[in-house]
This record gives C-alpha cells, sequence and structure tokens, in this order.
C-alpha cells in the first residue's frame, strides 16, 4: 500500500488533473501559497459553505449573518491588537537561506515521534491479532509511554517559552533538539524573531494622500465593529451570534501541505455574544455543538479530536482548536476561542463609541463576552478531499480493473448526476439532454455524451458523482433510464419521471442538517 506522503501527493494531482484546484497565475510559475479553485472545487466549496451557512444560520434563530468588507479602517488593526502581537515566531537557515516558523519546526519533530508510537501500534497489532487492544497498549507498553512522554515535555517547554515570548529558549529547544534544516541538513540557525503576518496595502491615488490599510487578517473584526448595527437593527437579544463567510490573508512564513497553510484563504467565522460570566459554558457548547457538526459530514469520529491550548493567543482565555487526520497527521482545521470582552472593549477605546449591550434581564449595560468558531474553508475542503480520495480494485467477470473513486458526501458532490446517451445517434441525445434541462432546474447535473460509457463512468467517480443516467434505446419506449450508483456500481432501471424525486431524496442535506437539529 502506497505510504501517505504518496498518497497525499496523489491526491493533489488528482485536484489539478479534475479541475479541483489550480496554482494561481499557473501560467506565470505560479504564486507561492496561493491556489484557484477549478470548475468542480469552486461547486465543492460552494457546498460546503451552504452546509455551514445553513447549519450555523438558518438552523439557529439567535444566530444571523452578515458580509463585511475586507478593507477595514486601520485603526480596526491597533485596537485588535494585529499590529502588535500578530506575529509568528520565525528562524532562517544560513546556509539554504530558508525561512522556517521555529515553532513549526519543533512540532514536526514531535510529529515524528507519534510516527514512531504509530509504527509499534501497527507491530502489536499484527503481532496480537485480534486480541489487540490498542488503549491498553498505549497505556502500558514502556516504549510508546517513553515517546508520549518526551513529546509532552518538549510541547509544554515551548508553550511556556512562547508564553513568555523567551525567543532565545525556543532556539535553544531547536539547538538541544538537533533539529536540521531540511533543505541544507545544517544546524546552522539564526536567532528567532518576530515577523509580523499582515500584508499592508494603500488606499488612494496619489503618495502623499494615501492611506496605509492592511488586508484581513481573520473576517472577525468585520463582525465586532458591527456588533451594535447588527444587534440593532436585527433586534437581537443575548445571547446571540453573528456568521460570516469570506477570505482572509496572512503573510504565511511556511506556507506548504498545499492548500492547508494558504496566503489567501477563506474563514467561515461565528462570533457568539454571551453576558459576562458565562462564557465557558458557552465554549464548551461551541466545542460539542462544532465537533457534532463535523461528524455529521459523516467520516468517523475516530479521524477527530481536540487539541486545548497551551499558548493562548493574546484576546483569548480559553481556546481549543478541533484537529482532523490529514495523511500529513493531526492537524488543526477548526479553533474555539473564548475571547472574552477583548475585542469590544479595544474597539471601544479606540474609536470613542460605546460598544455596550443593555440587558433587561440583569437590568445593566455590559460590553459582552465573545466565544469564536473559527473554521478555514479552505483547510475543510482538504479534509474533505483527503478522506474521501480512493484507488480501487474490483472485478468484471474474470477481470482484475481498477478506478480512481471521490467517495464525496452525495450533498457535497460538485456534481449530481451525469446524464449520458448510451450512443451519439437513434434520438438518444436528444433524450438525454431533454432530461438535463428537466434535472438542471434543480440540481447541478451534467450532460455527457464523449466517450464510451465505462470511460464516462470512470470520469464521474473521479470526481465524485454520485449518480449516473443512462439514456439507451429502451428509453424511448419505456419512459425508463439506468441509474448507476458511484460507490457499489450497480443500476437500476427506473421510470424518468421518478428521477427528481429519487436524486432529491439522495444529494439534498436535510438528512445531516436533521441530524444537528
Ligand atoms: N478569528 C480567529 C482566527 O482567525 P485562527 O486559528 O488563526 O483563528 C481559524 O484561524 C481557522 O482559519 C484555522 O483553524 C484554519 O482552518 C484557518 N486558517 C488559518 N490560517 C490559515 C491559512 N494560512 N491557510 C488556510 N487556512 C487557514
Amino acid at each position: 500500500m502506497a505510504n501517505q506522503e504518496e498518497i497525499f501527493k496523489k491526491i493533489i494531482s488528482h485536484a489539478k488533473e479534475y479541475g479541483f484546484v489550480f496554482q494561481s497565475s499557473e501560467i506565470y510559475d505560479g504564486l507561492s501559497a496561493v491556489y484557484d479553485y477549478g470548475p468542480y472545487g469552486s461547486e465543492l466549496k460552494q457546498n460546503l459553505k451552504t452546509y455551514w451557512w445553513k447549519a450555523m444560520v438558518q438552523l439557529h434563530e439567535e444566530i444571523v449573518g452578515l458580509d463585511s468588507a475586507i478593507f477595514m479602517h486601520p485603526t480596526t488593526w491597533k485596537a485588535s491588537g494585529h499590529i502588535d502581537a500578530f506575529n509568528d515566531p520565525m528562524i532562517d537557515n544560513k546556509d539554504s537561506k530558508k525561512r522556517y516558523r521555529a515553532d513549526v519546526l519543533v512540532e514536526d519533530y514531535c510529529a515524528k515521534i507519534e510516527a514512531k508510537i504509530d509504527k509499534e501500534i501497527k507491530k502489536a497489532a499484527k503481532r496480537f491479532g485480534d486480541s489487540f487492544d490498542e488503549a491498553t497498549f498505549r497505556s502500558t507498553n514502556p516504549r510508546v509511554l517513553g515517546y508520549q512522554e518526551k513529546i509532552e515535555t518538549i510541547l509544554s517547554r515551548l508553550g511556556k517559552s512562547l508564553e513568555a515570548e523567551d525567543l532565545g529558549d525556543v532556539k535553544a529547544l531547536i539547538e538541544e533538539l538537533e533539529i536540521a534544516c531540511p533543505v541544507s541538513g545544517s544546524k546552522n540557525w539564526t536567532e528567532v524573531r518576530q515577523f509580523n503576518l499582515m500584508f499592508g496595502t494603500k488606499m488612494g491615488s496619489t503618495a502623499e494622500g494615501s492611506t496605509d490599510l492592511y488586508l484581513r487578517p481573520e473576517t472577525a473584526q468585520g463582525i465586532f465593529v458591527n456588533f451594535l448595527n447588527v444587534q440593532k437593527t436585527a433586534r437581537m437579544k443575548i445571547p446571540f451570534g453573528i456568521a460570516q463567510t469570506g477570505k482572509a490573508f496572512r503573510n504565511e512564513i511556511v506556507a506548504r501541505q498545499f492548500i492547508f497553510r494558504m496566503r489567501e484563504f477563506e474563514q467561515m467565522e461565528m462570533q457568539f455574544f454571551v453576558a459576562p460570566g458565562d462564557e465557558m459554558k458557552w465554549y464548551e457548547y461551541w466545542k460539542e455543538t462544532r465537533m457534532k457538526w463535523h461528524e455529521s459530514l459523516g467520516f468517523g469520529q475516530e479521524f477527530y479530536r481536540f487539541h486545548d491550548h497551551e499558548k493562548l493567543a493574546h484576546y483569548a482565555n480559553a481556546a481549543a482548536d478541533i484537529e482532523f487526520k490529514f495523511p500529513f497527521g493531526f492537524k488543526e482545521v477548526e479553533g474555539i476561542h473564548s475571547r472574552t470582552d477583548y475585542d469590544l472593549s479595544k474597539h471601544q477605546e479606540f474609536s470613542g463609541k460605546k460598544l455596550q449591550y443593555f440587558d433587561p434581564e440583569r437590568n445593566e449595560h455590559y460590553v459582552p463576552y465573545v466565544v469564536e468558531t473559527s473554521i478555514g474553508l479552505d483547510r475543510l475542503f482538504l479534509l474533505v478531499m483527503s478522506q474521501c480520495f480512493k484507488e480501487e480494485s474490483y472485478k468484471t467477470g474474470d477481470r482484475e480493473e481498477t478506478r480512481t473513486v471521490l467517495n464525496l458526501p452525495p450533498f457535497l458532490a460538485p456534481v449530481k448526476a451525469s446524464i449520458m446517451p448510451l450512443v451519439k445517434k437513434d434520438g438518444l441525445p436528444e433524450k438525454a439532454r431533454e432530461i438535463f434541462k428537466k434535472l438542471s432546474l434543480n440540481f447541478s447535473v451534467q450532460y455527457d455524451e464523449k466517450d464510451s460509457i465505462g470511460k464516462r463512468y470512470r470520469r464521474q467517480d473521479a470526481i465524485g458523482t454520485p449518480f449516473c443516467i443512462t439514456v439507451d434505446h429502451d428509453t424511448v419506449d419505456s419512459n425508463t433510464v439506468t441509474l448507476r450508483d458511484r460507490d457499489n456500481m450497480t443500476q437500476e432501471r427506473i421510470s424518468i419521471d421518478s428521477l427528481e424525486e429519487k436524486l432529491r431524496s439522495k444529494v439534498s442535506m436535510e438528512a445531516q442538517l436533521g441530524s444537528l437539529i
């Protein structure tokens, strides 16, 4: 079996070959860590966004939406702390001249130890067979316990050094662990320095009259500065939330792993405004609610875990990540943060405008506390692609065949059904187009007549289309078509009149959304 690295490479080339994700400005050799979404990628991304929006806004009477601008008044970023504190610790290797995030070098070192644990577990599982109990093995095997302790010691020291901004100790840790530059192989490092992640730009036509602006590094601030506008116009009572999706920009030092860490990306964020003192209750509520949302995608609980933060961002009093098991290990896909009243208080201070709420039940004015849920849409996209990409072998008669298939949950699939005339004559294309036109009113469907039917099935499997509808010579007389299921490759003959209902029952979001209420 291919190893995880090879699988990940295959996913990246599949994403390009089948029109999901392209390198930005590829004809000019690309722009590092910036990507474009192709015909199927943009549909899948849109479906993910819709699923998030429906679950967060449509299903919650206490949450409303917002679409704030990317450009914001520059004082926003002074108030939010991003100008002073939105930094990553970086270190350069003097031989390769490559720049790295110092904390990521240490985390990658720990990931290698974690890979050793996985290896021990695999070995033991093979040795003990059915009687193997992973939990007991993890908690008793001396070698695994040793590795685990080493990881904990390293990460705890890293967390403490970063918290105390002791960059000298971060460098000392890198040296003690003898971490080498992956490119030059040398341990010839510079000091660790802080690097601000915001992109600057200018607004205005003349050099003297222009204003320095930043491209927003998170969508959240657009929500904070609109807090009262939304609360008053939508007549919201605390606790309530404001949700928005949109682009964010970060000058990441190390942008890699395809669309996992990008310089331009999309966030889906929700700020939940609560009374002071209630924030921990809501923090727990949102941790659980968001994990349930992830599980509703149907990929299995074992692929997710929480990671509670030791080092907190400048605005938070509690924070956890929801991590997913990507082909390159467990990594953050979403953050749940208890942001206290930090942001609203700061905007109040810097703008001189009151950002308070009158609570009729408490009969008092206060600056609300905020619990935030923040998920990266591109990272979610990568999660789905990683989980659904499969290379399968199967039998046709005596022949062993292989296919590449994206087992996308049908409600997320870019194309719900492909309508195919068996041959390009005898009136079959006309009939197929008639069906296409009818279904296209409600579903994203495709008309496909090129190549043999087998090749067409393979192509649809590769983009994750859950159903293929084939129009053949019996169609005209019997008003029926064959409906092929992507996952088990079986075909059934069904009446054209029942197609719409059948598709609706299989591809709508209703069942998944239903599991959330
Ligand atoms: N408003 C809070 C906030 O922005 P964050 O943990 O920095 O918190 C939230 O980001 C989510 O945004 C992350 O969990 C991740 O999914 C996504 N994200 C952050 N930086 C990213 C990047 N460079 N590329 C892609 N996604 C990113």
